[in-house]
């Protein structure tokens, strides 16, 4: 049954895909930063990475400049070398898997469950080679992969998991934060995301070797950090442990992300009432499959994903993107396969289908608006214009 669509008069202006919400708090926290003289990583990284660590519960946080810099970095010290492969989800960010490259590694692509479009725990074990070195789990718009199953297969076979949790903040697996369950850890501060720093990162573990070879990799592979070098109390001695990295966080940005850790859950508050919603207003519509959703209280609603119903629509999903942005709404998709990118396809000589999970529901799906920041009157203009699409195309 389909429900009357009132036609509203159309957006005077565009609504962007997203847009990050900061308060008087970040401003103040970064003119603070600013005034005090220390840029650089400092105090104010100390103090991010203390309240990050309490708030998800894990023993060690690092704070880095990019969850691709965390990924690089985890995967550098778990041991993953030239040769080598490594498992992930070909529905991710290119990010999951050039670090795999930088390091000389194969990125081993397992599909992923048509529901949750997470990597299918069920594939993973026939993948496994006497060359695998870690497995990377993804956590797909900030619902968590099947941990229990993915760590039992990791667990028997001596592997560690890196968990690409770019999406997932806050996001729960049965009652527990992401952060904690795999061997290390790696969160994402993009200006898109749900907690954002600009650009950023955090890498959580609970191994000492791990947290202490991420660290020195993080600055230069250098004994001593700047900090230390340039106070009082410090000295210029410094050795070079390791080739290391510049993958440093910076106090202005740590300014930043202090608040906006601590509304997080707020904000994450602010994003399921608007997937409530859209599940709500979209239920009725044969042309929209709305997200599959393990368990409301734990999904950390980085994106809402709808796949469009080809057999209900007389357009396809390009056609039906390009309508939503006709009527000033922002969207994306999320994500291209990794298997369909040129530099994947050609090196590794996938085809589409080789992933046929991932590449159906890459023809289908469309990320909506999804943020704090957005008011009442945007969710219903989003959810309007995907009414008025799907009613005036419907088949
Ligand atoms: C799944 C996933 N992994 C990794 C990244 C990389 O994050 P960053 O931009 O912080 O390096 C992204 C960013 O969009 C992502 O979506």
């Amino acid at each position: 049954m389909k429900h009357e669509t009132v036609k509203p008069p159309m957006r005077t202006d565009f609504l962007p895909f997203a847009a990050p919400l900061v308060g008087d708090d970040e401003v103040a926290g970064v003119v603070e930063c600013l005034r005090s003289g220390w840029l650089t990583s400092g105090l104010k990284v100390k103090e991010f990475e203390k309240e990050f660590a309490a708030f998800v519960g894990s023993r060690h946080a690092l704070a880095v400049n990019s969850c691709t810099a965390a990924l690089h970095l985890a995967l550098e010290a778990v041991g993953v070398r030239q040769g080598d492969e490594v498992i992930t989800s070909p529905m991710t960010f290119t990010a999951t898997a050039a670090v795999m490259e930088h390091l000389g590694a194969r990125p081993i692509l397992v599909d992923v469950d048509p529901s949750s479009l997470n990597i299918d725990p069920a594939q993973i074990e026939s993948r496994i080679t006497p060359r695998t070195r870690a497995i990377v789990p993804v956590h797909f718009a900030g619902q968590a992969c099947e941990m229990d199953a993915i760590l039992e297969i990791a667990r028997r076979h001596g592997l560690p998991v890196v968990e690409d949790a770019a999406h997932a903040i806050p996001t729960r697996y049965h009652g527990r934060l992401i952060g904690t369950l795999g061997d290390i850890t790696c969160f994402s501060f993009y200006a898109t995301k749900n907690l954002t720093t600009g650009e950023g990162g955090m890498i959580t573990t609970e191994r000492d070797e791990y947290a202490e070879r991420m660290r020195l990799m993080t600055l230069h592979g250098m004994s001593r950090d700047a900090w230390k070098r340039y106070t009082q109390d410090g000295s210029w001695r410094y050795e070079i442990l390791a080739p290391g990295y510049k993958y440093n966080l910076t106090d202005v940005a740590a300014a930043i992300g202090i608040p906006q850790l601590r509304r997080c859950t707020d904000f994450l508050e602010r994003r399921a009432a608007i997937a409530r919603a859209y599940t709500r207003a979209f239920e009725d519509l044969d042309a929209i499959q709305t997200p599959w959703v393990r368990d409301e209280a734990e999904h950390g609603w980085h994106l809402y994903v709808i796949q469009i119903n080809p057999e209900a629509l007389r357009i396809d999903r390009d056609v039906f993107v390009k309508k939503l942005l006709e009527r000033k709404i922002g969207v994306s998709v999320h994500f291209i396969p990794l298997h369909i990118h040129p530099y994947y396809r050609d090196r590794y000589g996938f085809k589409p289908e080789d992933y046929p999970n991932a590449f159906g529901a890459f023809q289908r799906i469309i990320s909506l608006p999804i943020y704090a920041k957005m008011t009442d009157a945007d969710v219903e203009d989003v959810i309007e214009a995907v009414r008025q699409i799907a009613d005036e195309n419907a088949r």
